[in-house]
Parts: structure tokens; sequence; C-alpha cells
């Protein structure tokens, strides 16, 4: 299996695995490390002790667009389940919250603001708000332009600990000499040095994805799943906001899109899938990738 390519990024995520090994084994205080249960998500959370997950990267079903085998997703879930990430997100952590509207009874539902509102009330700060744009095939909508907005909603338990923004944008005016103007409250101008900039720049906050086949996910098989997240996504939220060997949680894990993200990028995983039959995908498609990660770990010691 192909592993996912990886974008121009920090220096720590370039070393090769075992030279990561030195960053932040005592930062990492998770007792549990590469495990998927099949499991409630508050139940698997209520197992984890405070204050001990650097990152969640999660994807929760959007309103009732899908079943999951009917297990129970409500609000009320929903606020226990925040409250809970809360409670096991370590200071400075960040929980990535990947969310959508529904539209029912002609409008959006806004249970992707209400849920944002909600962390912020439990006292997350809102760090990032990312859009995100999949290059969509299906069906135009003859009342409303493009399709409804999906988020990631990037909160910290106050100052991150872990900010490695991927510098993937190319400059435009790269090489040149260039001065810039900001404005203050007064509306008064006032310009910096010139600053050479640089070949890439940070991304925007508006990140792209092709979806379908293998732009979504390597394995093909995964696809049993009806609600993947692109390997991409996980991979670029994991990269920005955790470091190597850090605890990667998803307690909504699905096919495991997140822990083998967390996998092939040097990080532990954690994850809790409610649904029997996608736990047992989401086992396959780890089994898979840890055998992908330990291929690549005797590449690159060259043995
Ligand atoms: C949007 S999907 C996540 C997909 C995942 N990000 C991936 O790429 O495979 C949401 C998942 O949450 C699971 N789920 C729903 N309620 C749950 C609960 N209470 N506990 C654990 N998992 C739950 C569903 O079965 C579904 O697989």
């Amino acid at each position: 299996m192909a592993s996912l390519p990886v974008p121009a990024h920090t220096a720590a995520d370039r070393r090769p695995a075992r030279r990561r090994r030195k960053f932040d084994l005592h930062e990492n205080p998770s007792p549990v490390r590469n495990r998927i249960r099949c499991m409630d998500a508050l139940d698997g959370m209520r197992t984890l002790p405070e204050v001990c997950i650097p990152l969640t990267v999660t994807s929760p079903p959007f309103d009732s667009i899908r079943s999951y085998g009917g297990h129970r997703w409500d609000h009320e879930t929903f606020t226990a389940l925040a409250r809970e990430l809360w409670r096991v997100t370590m200071p400075g952590g960040i929980v990535c919250w990947n969310a959508q509207d529904q539209i029912a009874k002609g409008g959006q539902t806004g249970t992707s603001f209400r849920q944002a509102l909600y962390f912020m009330g439990l006292g997350f700060r809102l760090h990032n708000t990312l859009l995100i744009e999949k290059q969509v095939t299906r069906g135009i909508n003859p009342v409303r332009y493009g399709v409804t907005p999906e988020f990631v909603f990037v909160f910290s338990k106050g100052r991150p600990r872990s900010i490695n923004l991927i510098r993937d944008k190319p400059n435009k005016h790269a090489g040149k000499l260039l001065r810039y103007s900001t404005r203050d409250r007064a509306g008064v101008i006032s310009t910096t040095k010139k600053v050479l900039t640089k070949p890439f720049g940070a991304r925007p906050s508006i990140w792209r994805y092709t979806t379908g086949g293998r732009a979504t996910a390597t394995d093909r098989y995964a696809f049993e799943h009806p609600a993947l997240m692109p390997e991409a996504l996980a991979r670029d939220l994991i990269l920005s906001w955790s470091h190597p060997l850090d605890v990667v949680l998803d307690p909504l894990a699905g096919a495991a899109t997140t822990c083998k993200a967390a996998l092939l990028a040097d990080r532990y995983y954690l994850g809790f899938e409610v649904h029997e039959p996608y736990h047992r995908l989401a086992e396959r498609r780890l089994s898979d990738a840890h055998d992908a990660y330990r291929r690549r770990l005797l590449d690159e010691s060259g043995s």
C-alpha cells in the first residue's frame, strides 16, 4: 500500500522516524496507544484519565444524513462528548471538529455552528476555522449556491502547544523584495521595511481537496464506510497541530482514517467506533497501515 505524500513541513517532521523519538516522550502522558476499540465514544472517553490527549481529530455524524447502524447520535450525546473532550484534552491541546449541516425543512440545520458555540462555552478557544472545499461532481442545487459549507473548527485548550503551519502555497512574488502596509485602528497606514518573499507561504484557511477513489482513501475497501474523511485532510490536521509521538484521538473513528494518518505521521493513535462492521473495517485498515509503516521504517534504516 502506498503511503501518503507528506507536504513540505517542519524540521521535526522531516527527520527520519528513529531520530524523532527524542521529541516529546516526556510530554506524552496518555497510557493508551495504538488501539482502536469497538465501543461507544462516551464509554471509551470515560476510561481515559484527565488532561492526557494533545490532539483530537474527529468527524461526528452530520445531523441525520447517515444512520451508521442506528446508534444514538443527538444533541445530548454531542454535549456529553464535548464535555469529555474538554476533560481529557491537555493544556494547550487541540480538538479538530469536522462538521457540516444537513439541509432539512428547507434550510441548513445550523448544527455545526451550535456545536462550535457549545465548545467555546466549555472554555475552548476557537483557534482557527477551516473551510474544506472538496471537488464534488454530484448534483447541482437549483436553489442554492454550491454545497453546504464543510468546516473544521480547531479548538484549543488555552494557548496551543504545537502549531506547525503547512507552507505549501506558492508565492506569486517569490524572490522579490516587497513592502507591506498595515492600517491601525485610527486608519493610519504604516509600511514595513522591504521583506524578501519566500517561495512558499502558509496556506489560507480554505483547504481544497480532490475527493473520490484514491484521492480520498488509498485502501479501496475503506469505502465500505459511507463517510470517509479524506486521508490528506486528517494528515494535514495532524501535522499542523501535533508533534511526532503525540497521541491522536478519534472518538468517532469510523474506518480509522485519523488513526491511520496518525500512524503514518509517526504519532500514536487511539480510537473508538461503536458500530461493529466499521470497527472491523478500521482494524483491517490499521493492520495494513502498520505493515506499510514497518516497511517504510525498514527502508529508512536501509535494511
Ligand atoms: C462521520 S463518521 C466518521 C468517519 C471517519 N472520520 C472516517 O474517515 O472513517 C462518524 C462515525 O461515528 C460513529 N459513531 C456514531 N455514534 C457513535 C458513538 N456514540 N460512539 C462511537 N462511535 C459513534 C459512526 O458509526 C460513524 O462511523
